[in-house]
């Protein structure tokens, strides 16, 4: 099934617990928490404190996206039982392999994440062992960014590998998405959408998701 999973980076942070019941109404799938250290990226959001707010305000699980350096020192910081993903950098992570087992070990599903420019040759050796693989379309940092078209040529690689090899694992998308171009990434072999600016800045939000996932066609 494919699944949408907007990001609340482009909420009203003064009323979140009334921007997920939006997202929640319009049928999404994920919350897709972005958490930036001002380090790995030249921006800070917030972090575990804020995502936990949310618990018992809502169903969706939490799709928790660290663009944060040193991420195994806060990664039980974010498994509570809303937590489906945890999702690391491969640029981030000196023993990916470790860190990969140790978000499994906590009973939470691991995504590594690639930057525009990193060659999926980097996950090589580790995507046996991920449950996802999240595609940037744009250099993470801020909402409301420009889709790269060389993250198109990316998942179609990353989904033909995936089919040779017979495995499972999810592929996300996140950047830059919009009513536009999400069908052409969703049929390139894209699971799991994520949208930020294209959701929230809308005027009716239930509405804007329900448009994303007519797009779906499912
Ligand atoms: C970028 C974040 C994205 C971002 C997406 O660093 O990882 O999740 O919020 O926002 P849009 O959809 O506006 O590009
Ligand atoms: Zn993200």
């Amino acid at each position: 099934m494919k699944q949408l999973a907007p990001s609340i980076l482009s909420a009203d942070f003064s009323k979140l617990g009334e921007s997920v019941s939006l997202i929640e109404e319009g049928g999404a799938h994920l919350i897709h928490v972005d958490v930036m250290d001002g380090h790995f990226v030249p921006n800070i959001s917030f972090g575990a404190a804020v995502m936990k707010s949310l618990l018992g305000k809502t169903s969706m699980p939490f799709d928790v996206h660290l663009m944060i350096e040193n991420p195994d020192k806060y990664l039980e910081e974010f498994v509570t039982d809303n937590t489906e993903y945890i999702t690391v950098h491969e640029e981030a992570c000196v023993h990916l392999h470790r860190t990969v087992q140790h978000i499994k070990s906590m009973g939470v599903k691991a995504g590594v994440a690639v930057n525009p420019a990193t060659s999926l040759d980097t996950l090589d050796y580790i995507m046996e062992d991920v449950d996802m693989i999240l595609i940037m379309s744009v250099n993470p940092g801020f909402g409301g960014q420009k889709f790269i078209p060389s993250a198109l040529r990316k998942v179609k690689e990353l989904d033909a590998l995936r089919k040779e090899r017979g495995l499972d694992f999810k592929i996300q998308i996140d950047g830059g998405i919009t009513l536009d171009n999400v069908k052409e990434v969703m049929d390139a072999g894209v699971d799991i959408a994520v949208a930020g600016s294209a959701v929230f800045k809308a005027e009716d939000v239930p509405a804007r998701v329900k448009e994303f996932l007519v797009k779906f066609g499912e």
